[in-house]
């Protein structure tokens, strides 16, 4: 992209990453359209007074409103050469779904759609997204805010594959701890304590925020820099190729390279289930890994609450037949209704030891082309209705100190595969989720882990479980039909047998067989592509770990000996 003249828009720029950018690329020569919503927007007036162009632009409103934003943006100068996602909430805790998921993950979805068609036009542009350290590592209380920054590095990847044939490209910077306001009491949407049993916790996180706010490590002013410095090809990134993530801080470096080198300490001093007759309640069941799992863990001597949405409940009586207790559930029901399904399931044994949060399906087609419902859509079905699901058994599963979750993640929790950002984002974002569970309900003798399949034989590239999508913008008819195609000839012709990996999580979650003297994993990959798959990708990301090590580690403040 080179030494020329850019014209950057930047989301958020009232403080912290986006107003220290929005300096240093002026100073830099470029142009620089700053952008904050009407709350903050009289703060952006000494960007003004240094030359900034600026605009009101809230992430979170309606796409027309945004499309709106980039027409006058575009008028300004002609073009935007850096799109950069940056507006974001530090949201704590993990069960509050709603305030950073939009101006994380669903806000950034519809200002890209805004400004997307004026880059393909130009067949040149840049999109950055600012991820953070929690897109690797997720800490306890910080499930939610995690699970975002994790599905942004799958959007940002995934984007990057389906328009760099076009001629644009998109990068995740991955910043550690930086000095902002991002921990000051407005941007943290904390709500306090509600639930007795996590006093203890909430506090010391609470504490552990106060104490890290405006002491951060990370210098603002020395990460902006690298960030130029990558976009426009100079200083410390010339030469090198064009990083499709970059984190920045010595911590984010560090934990990258914990989670990549699969060094995660198992923090879990409740590990027996044992072989006891268990009780589990899996959604989705009545295809796929749903309906293999109730078999396996049947033929164990457990029993099973096997759940299905009413189109498909039909399909669930001859797990009746052989033994499981059926209940409609569509996950993505209201919590009212999820709530009385618990109650129920709860009823039929008088507890509940085991829940699979496995209902899923793909949504596909490129990014550009997905309408904020069908963003919103594979987000409800595989992390807010799980999240309503988990609420409405953990009260009972605390109350009896013992209990399993198994999130049925995916390869595409690791690897970003065209035409499916929305499934891979969603899968990156429920590792994220279920180690943060984990975190916070393993003090109560409870256990979350993530089970991340490769592909395997079942339903969910058949016609009836995607949504196709039909190209509806010219650029990416020629992608879609390609991977369509490809879709639909994997279909009945994956490697993965789902008989064998049911047993496994089934093993798992007793101790027993394959599982039997290991520890409890919360993390669990299965099948040969995804050991594969997620090598590669760990080792991918350590060799640019290595590769960028000099520049990652430039950004912390010098040490106070
Ligand atoms: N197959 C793979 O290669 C693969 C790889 C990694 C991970 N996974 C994951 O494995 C899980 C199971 O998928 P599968 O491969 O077994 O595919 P599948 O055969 O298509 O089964 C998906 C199941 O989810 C159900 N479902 C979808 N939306 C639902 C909703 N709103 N409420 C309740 N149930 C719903 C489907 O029910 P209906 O019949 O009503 O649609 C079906 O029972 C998913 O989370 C998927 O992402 C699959």
């Amino acid at each position: 992209m080179s030494s020329e003249q850019l014209v950057w828009l930047i989301t958020g720029t009232s403080s912290g990453i986006g107003r220290h950018l929005t300096l240093a690329a002026l100073q830099r020569g470029d142009k620089v359209i700053a952008t904050g919503r009407s709350r903050s927007f009289a703060k952006l007036a000494d960007l003004q007074a240094q030359g900034a162009d600026v605009l009101e632009l809230d992430v979170t409103a309606p796409l027309e409103s945004l499309q709106e934003v980039a027409k006058k943006a575009v008028q300004i100068h002609g073009r935007i050469d850096v799109l950069v996602n940056n507006a974001g909430s530090y949201s704590s805790f993990i069960y509050d779904t709603s305030y950073s998921s939009s101006t994380n993950v669903f806000g950034p979805l519809n200002v890209n759609r805004a400004f997307l068609p004026y880059m393909r036009e130009r067949h040149s542009g840049t999109v950055v997204w600012i991820g953070s350290l929690s897109g690797w590592r997720s800490a306890p209380t910080m499930g939610l805010y995690s699970a975002t920054k994790h599905a942004i590095r799958a959007l940002s990847q995934t984007l990057h594959t389906e328009i760099s044939p076009l001629g644009l490209r998109s990068i995740c910077i991955e910043p550690g701890a930086f000095k902002t306001d991002l921990l000051t009491s407005d941007n943290r949407a904390s709500h306090g304590v509600r639930i007795g049993d996590y006093k203890l916790l909430t506090e010391a996180v609470e504490a552990h925020l106060v104490g890290l706010n405006h002491n951060q490590a990370g210098d603002t002013n020395k990460g902006v820099e690298i960030i130029i410095d990558v976009v426009k090809g100079e200083g410390c990134a010339a030469g090198k190729p064009f990083p499709l993530i970059l984190p920045l801080g010595s911590d984010v470096h560090g934990v990258i390279k914990e989670q990549a080198t699969f060094a995660r300490e198992v923090h879990y001093p409740y590990l027996t289930m044992s072989s006891q007759q268990l009780v589990w309640l899996i959604t989705g069941t009545s295809s796929g890994l749903g309906r293999c799992l109730t078999l396996a863990a049947l033929k164990r001597g457990d029993k099973v609450i096997a759940t299905g949405r009413s189109q498909s409940f039909s399909k669930l009586e001859d797990l009746k037949a052989q033994g499981a207790d059926i209940l409609e559930l569509d996950v993505t029901s209201p919590p009212e209704t999820i709530n009385e399904v618990a109650k129920k399931a709860i009823h039929i044994y008088g507890r509940i030891d085991v829940l699979v949060n496995n209902a899923g399906y793909g949504e596909i087609g490129p990014l550009e082309e997905k309408t904020s419902k069908e963003a919103y859509d594979q987000f409800n079905t595989h992390i807010f209705g799980p999240l309503n699901i988990n609420q409405a058994f953990l009260p009972h599963m605390r109350e009896r100190r013992t209990g399993t979750i198994v999130w049925v993640g995916s390869i595409c929790g690791w690897i970003c595969v065209p035409t499916i950002a929305m499934y891979c984002a969603t899968k990156h974002a429920t590792r994220a989720l279920s180690q943060a569970l984990h975190a916070e309900i393993s003090p109560f003798g409870l256990r979350s882990t993530c089970i991340e399949a490769g592909f395997f034989q079942s339903n969910i590239f058949g016609a009836a479980h995607h949504v196709t999508s039909e190209s509806r913008i010219d650029d990416y008819k020629e992608l879609v039909a390609t991977t369509d195609a490809q879709w639909e000839a994997m279909n009945n012709n994956l490697p993965g047998d789902p008989v064998k990996c049911a047993e496994i999580i089934v093993d798992v979650v007793k101790g027993e067989g394959t599982a039997l003297g290991k520890q409890f994993p919360l993390v669990l990959p299965l099948g040969s592509d995804a050991h594969g798959g997620i090598k590669e990708v760990c080792e991918k990301t350590i060799g640019q770990l290595g590769e960028w090590e000099d520049v990652i580690c430039s950004t912390d403040f010098p040490r106070v000996a």
